[in-house]
């Protein structure tokens, strides 16, 4: 703990939740979530990432089955190991951030998807990070995910994020701090 500075705490305490319980969201969390991406600063506060919030439970099959359609075999043991068979592991929400395909959307996104993984653990909640769910949004594959966001021909997607009641624990990654240079 970080004394009485919560923001401090949350950024500490955050980890991958790889494991989430049934339990949905309320409307006013998921409000407090949106709220929370809004005010997430873009460059020039150009405002170009779009937030595609899904608890439609088919929506994020369908997000599956293409993931698991392209993933590779070293991917698909790392999944068995962690016993599940959703790349979403059975969170009730999940955030897409997508962009036009500026030079900035990428970092937007970035900082969005940590805005909410900040948010989400001061209000209690668990999150993950997720950088596989690209494969749902190949441009090139006939099945692909794109319109079951509603997302328009020169967008696409930079990142996505689980959020929801933890079914499990993990501690947060060791930190190194060699890796920071100091020039006093
Ligand atoms: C850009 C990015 C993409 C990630 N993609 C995935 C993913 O697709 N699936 C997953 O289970 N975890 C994913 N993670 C979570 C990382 O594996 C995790 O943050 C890292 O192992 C450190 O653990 P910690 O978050 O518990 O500190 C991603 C994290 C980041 C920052």
């Amino acid at each position: 703990m970080t004394g009485s500075n919560f923001t401090l705490d949350h950024i500490q305490e955050r980890s991958s939740i790889r494991a989430y319980t049934d339990k949905a969201l309320s409307p006013a969390e998921v409000e407090r979530l949106k709220q929370a991406v809004l005010a997430a600063p873009t460059a020039r506060n150009r405002q170009e990432l779009r937030y595609s919030f899904i608890t439609d439970k088919k929506r994020v099959e369908a997000l599956d089955g293409r993931i698991f359609h392209f993933c590779d075999v070293e991917m698909k043991e790392v999944m068995a190991k962690r016993q599940s068979g959703s790349f979403f592991y059975g969170a009730p929400l999940v955030v897409v951030i997508s962009a036009k395909d500026t030079s900035w959307a990428d970092l937007d996104a970035g900082i969005a998807v940590q805005t909410l993984a900040i948010a989400a653990q001061a209000m209690g909640l668990s999150s993950v990070i997720l950088g596989m769910p690209r494969l749902a949004f190949k441009p090139d594959d006939p099945e692909n995910c794109r319109t079951l966001l509603g997302m328009e021909e020169d967008e696409r997607f930079c990142i996505a994020i689980a959020i929801g009641h933890g079914a499990a624990e993990k501690e947060p990654h060791a930190h190194k701090p060699e890796h920071i240079r100091l020039f006093d």
